[in-house]
């Protein structure tokens, strides 16, 4: 059986270190990182995202802000919350949870944080940086991936990567992350979307593949090959009238019949999820302490 890529360690680990250079931080150069998160409407997924990063920060020492606003806020009442954050010295990360509502148009908000509060990455002022491998921020879930490829010493260079998923969010910038000529990548990518007709012909080919496309248990058996490791970034609620809640959550990836062709394999719950809030604990950790820009 694969060996399980811990990512409920690995985040707590991440936090644990966090939180004593926090405690230095404060105490040496009087500086609390800040982070602002923004919630427009009640997709109970991104409520529960939120909460996890308020917690993450009361956890860490940090100071948060969450404003949670109705679906029918307009754009120019988000904007204005941004433009507040941008001038406010104590805020250091600012984050609006996606996806919002469609009247707000979301490259325009993107495209309003100001590139050093940029935590998530998401501006085309890191995402270009992160292309021509220059200092930025990077996306919290590609650079959780990547800490977890590292930590767990998966050797990547001349590897291939497969992706399926092209979102900005994962696919995208993993997928420019992992040919970057350093010692963490050095891969060669292949990524696959909608277009993709035979989708196994390529997830067979991947040494790595990594699973962001939002559909339930879409990557079987069959479409790996022995040895591979799995990085499922999928996050899926599914029926199932057995628990509390009704549902329960599933990765992209068939994790039972996987994990006994794989070689490691993230699991989900458990995994990637948790990895991406630690990555934007660090991204404000580094904000505050003036490591990124
Ligand atoms: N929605 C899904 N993932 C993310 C993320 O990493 N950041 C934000 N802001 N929204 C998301």
């Amino acid at each position: 059986m694969a060996q399980i890529i811990d990512g409920k360690l690995l985040s707590a680990q991440i936090k644990e270190e966090l939180k004593e250079k926090t405690k230095i931080l404060i105490n040496e150069k009087g500086i609390i990182p800040g982070l602002a998160l923004l919630l427009v409407g009640d997709n109970p997924a991104s409520k529960s995202y939120v909460s996890s990063k308020e917690k993450s920060c009361s956890e860490l020492g940090f100071k948060s802000i969450v404003e949670r606003l109705p679906d029918n806020t307009d754009e120019a009442t988000v904007l204005g919350f941004i433009n507040k954050w941008n001038a406010d010295e104590t805020i250091h990360g600012i984050l609006v949870q996606l996806p919002i509502p469609k009247q707000i148009d979301e490259q325009k908000v993107i495209q309003s944080i100001s590139p050093k509060k940029d935590v998530d990455g998401f501006h085309p002022e890191s995402f270009g940086r992160l292309v021509i491998g220059l200092p930025g921020f990077v996306p919290c879930t590609p650079a959780g991936i990547v800490e977890m490829i590292k930590r767990y010493k998966i050797p990547t260079k001349g590897k291939h990567v497969v992706v399926v998923g092209r979102s900005n969010i994962v696919g995208k910038p993993i997928a420019n992350l992992m040919y970057q000529k350093n010692p963490d990548a050095n891969s060669i990518v292949t990524i696959c979307h909608t277009a993709t007709s035979d989708l196994s012909y390529y997830t067979k080919q991947a040494d790595i593949l990594i699973a962001a496309v939002g559909v339930p248990r879409i990557i079987k058996a069959e479409d790996v090959k022995e040895g591979v490791v799995i990085i499922d970034v999928g996050i899926n609620r599914v029926e199932d009238s057995t628990t509390e809640k009704g549902y329960r959550i599933v990765g992209d990836v068939d994790f039972e019949n996987v994990k006994n062709k794989a070689s490691a394999i993230t699991p989900v719950p458990g995994g990637v999820g948790l990895m991406t809030v630690a990555m934007l604990m660090q991204n404000t950790y580094k904000s505050a302490a003036g490591e990124v820009l």
